[in-house]
């Protein structure tokens, strides 16, 4: 199985997550473009989000994805990250129920209990997506869904770019950066009990040039896929 490492190109040095994250805290929320997930769960199909009752956001950050969801009418929402920097930022914002610093594959919240699980741009931190996906289908109540959004691995591979910041200092800081093709995630869900319901991907377009056009080369490429896993009732 191909690593990150066969076709990074930037070979920045590289940081667990929980220290990459606390370095990127104050300045995360300028850098991360929406078109990379909330576009991407804007078209999706599935979930009914407005009927989601109890929703666990899995590497919640600083409460992006959360903010995001309480605007769709999700108004009981768990987050779990292991970055204490970022979590004190989603205190601040204000968008979750309740916030605890955990590892996503072992999040400590209640089994059965969540109609939603949710994880945005988190899993090319996991060596492994086998502890995700059981963690994930833990925490789901019968008929709940998982929606995982990914960095997409063809992007990773054509670009070489690991995940990373750029501190103060001005030297980049890559954070641990794991490839997973499609089909892990198929293997690794399906194991764990999840149906995929639904698909998704986001594209270097028009509106990805205006923001960055130095990726003009990359038109067409996708950059994050959205996966949808369901549960039956
Ligand atoms: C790119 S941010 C995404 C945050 C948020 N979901 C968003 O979309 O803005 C990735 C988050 O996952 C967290 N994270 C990475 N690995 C984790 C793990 N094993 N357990 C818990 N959180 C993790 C990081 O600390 C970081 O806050």
């Amino acid at each position: 199985m191909p690593t990150f490492a066969d076709f990074d190109r930037r070979n920045y040095p590289m940081v667990d997550a929980a220290t990459g994250y606390d370095g990127w805290a104050p300045t995360y929320d300028r850098t991360v473009m929406d078109e990379m997930d909330s576009a991407l769960l804007e078209r999706l199909r599935r979930p009914e989000w407005a009927r989601m009752r109890r929703a666990a956001d899995l590497g919640c950050g600083t409460g992006r994805t959360g903010g995001w969801l309480r605007a769709q009418g999700v108004s009981h929402i768990d987050g779990v990250d292991v970055s204490a920097g970022m979590l004190e930022l989603a205190r601040a914002r204000g968008a979750h129920t309740t916030l605890a610093q955990a590892d996503v594959r072992e999040t400590g919240l209640a089994g059965g209990a969540y109609d939603l699980v949710i994880a945005s741009l988190i899993d090319e931190h996991l060596p492994d997506l086998t502890p995700f996906y059981t963690e994930a289908r833990r925490l789901a109540a019968p008929g709940a869904h998982c929606v995982m959004v990914s960095y997409h691995p063809q992007f990773m591979m054509v670009t070489g770019m690991p995940t990373h910041y750029t501190p103060e200092s001005g030297v980049p800081v890559a954070i641990s950066t794991h490839l997973h093709l499609i089909g892990e995630h198929v293997s690794a869900a399906l194991a764990a009990g999840w149906v995929l319901t639904e698909m998704a991907e986001a594209l270097v377009d028009d509106a990805w040039l205006v923001r960055k056009p130095k990726w003009a080369e990359l038109r067409g490429h996708p950059f994050t896929v959205a996966f949808v896993w369901s549960l039956p009732g």
